[in-house]
C-alpha cells in the first residue's frame, strides 16, 4: 500500500504528492495508433487545485484515468506519494483507488438508491460500521447542501443535486485526491458556479488535493492552477489570482 510521508524529512523530499514524468499514452485501433498523451510532466503539491483545460479530444481524461490508475499508459510513470504506480499488483491498485474520490460527467449514481443509500455505498464496500456510516453520509450531504435531500433518489434530483451526491460519495472514504472529469459538463452554468463554490471550500477547508479536467475556461478559473491541453501535451500553465 501507499504510505504517506511520515517525518518531517520525507515531507520535504515528497512535497509532490502527485507527479507524472515524460507520461504517454497510445491507442492502437488496428492500424491506426492515437497518440492520447505525449510526454506530460506535472507537479502537484499537497492540497493544490489544478485545473486542466483544453477541448475535446485533447487527452484530459486519459491523463485523469493514469492518476486514478483506471487506465495505463504506454511509458512514462506516476508517482504517487513518491510511489510509481505500475510497480503496485492488483490489491494495492484496489487499496490505492479508493483513497481516490471520483466524480465523472454523468454523475453515475445508482438510480434505485436515495442519496443518502449512494454516498453510503462506499463505506459499505469497506466495511464501515452501519451507525457510523449514516453519520458521516449525512453530514456530506449536509456539506454539499443537501440535508433536505436526503431519501431522494437521483431521478427526484436535479442535476446540480446529482453532482453534489456525487460529490459527496467521492468524499465519502476521506480521499486523498478528489478526481474530476468534466463536473459541470452536464449542468448549467448557474448551477455549475454553485458546484464550484462548495469544490474551492471543500479544497480549502479540507485540503483535499484536487484535479479536475474540464474544457470550459469560466470553470477552470476556481482553480489555484490552470494547465492549458492540446493534442496530449501541456502548452503552458496560468496561475489564478
Ligand atoms: N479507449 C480508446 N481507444 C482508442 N482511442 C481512444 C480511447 N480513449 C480515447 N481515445 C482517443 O484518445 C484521444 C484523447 O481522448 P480523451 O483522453 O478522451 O480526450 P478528452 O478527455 O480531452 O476529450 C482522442 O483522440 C480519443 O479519440
Ligand atoms: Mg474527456
Amino acid at each position: 500500500m501507499i504510505k504517506k510521508p511520515k517525518n518531517s524529512l520525507e515531507v520535504r523530499i515528497i512535497s509532490n504528492v502527485i507527479e507524472v514524468q515524460d507520461l504517454k499514452k497510445v491507442y492502437s485501433l488496428g492500424q491506426v495508433k492515437v497518440n492520447a498523451l505525449s510526454g506530460i510532466n506535472m507537479k502537484v503539491p499537497s492540497g493544490d487545485f489544478v485545473a486542466i483545460l483544453g477541448p475535446s479530444g485533447s487527452g484530459k481524461t486519459t491523463l485523469l484515468h493514469s492518476l486514478g490508475a483506471l487506465d495505463k499508459p504506454t511509458s512514462g510513470s506516476v508517482l504517487i506519494f513518491g510511489s510509481d504506480l505500475a510497480l503496485l499488483n492488483d490489491s494495492q491498485l484496489t487499496e490505492f483507488r479508493r483513497k481516490i474520490g471520483f466524480v465523472f460527467q454523468f454523475f453515475n449514481l445508482i438510480p434505485r438508491l436515495t442519496a443518502l443509500e449512494n454516498v453510503e455505498l462506499p463505506l459499505s464496500i469497506v466495511r464501515v460500521p452501519k451507525k457510523v456510516r449514516r453519520k458521516r453520509a449525512i453530514k456530506l450531504l449536509e456539506t454539499v447542501g443537501l440535508g433536505d435531500r436526503i431519501h431522494h433518489n437521483p431521478l427526484e434530483l436535479s442535476g446540480g443535486e446529482r453532482q453534489r451526491v456525487a460529490l459527496a460519495r467521492a468524499l465519502a472514504n476521506k480521499p486523498d485526491f478528489l478526481l474530476m472529469d468534466e463536473p459541470t459538463g452536464n449542468i448549467d452554468s448557474k448551477t455549475a458556479s454553485e458546484l464550484l463554490e462548495i469544490i474551492t471550500t471543500l479544497n480549502r477547508e479540507n485540503l483535499v488535493t484536487t484535479i479536475m479536467v474540464t474544457h470550459d475556461h469560466e470553470i477552470a478559473k476556481y482553480a489555484k492552477r490552470i494547465l492549458h491541453f492540446k493534442d496530449g501535451l501541456i502548452l503552458k500553465e496560468e496561475v489564478n489570482s
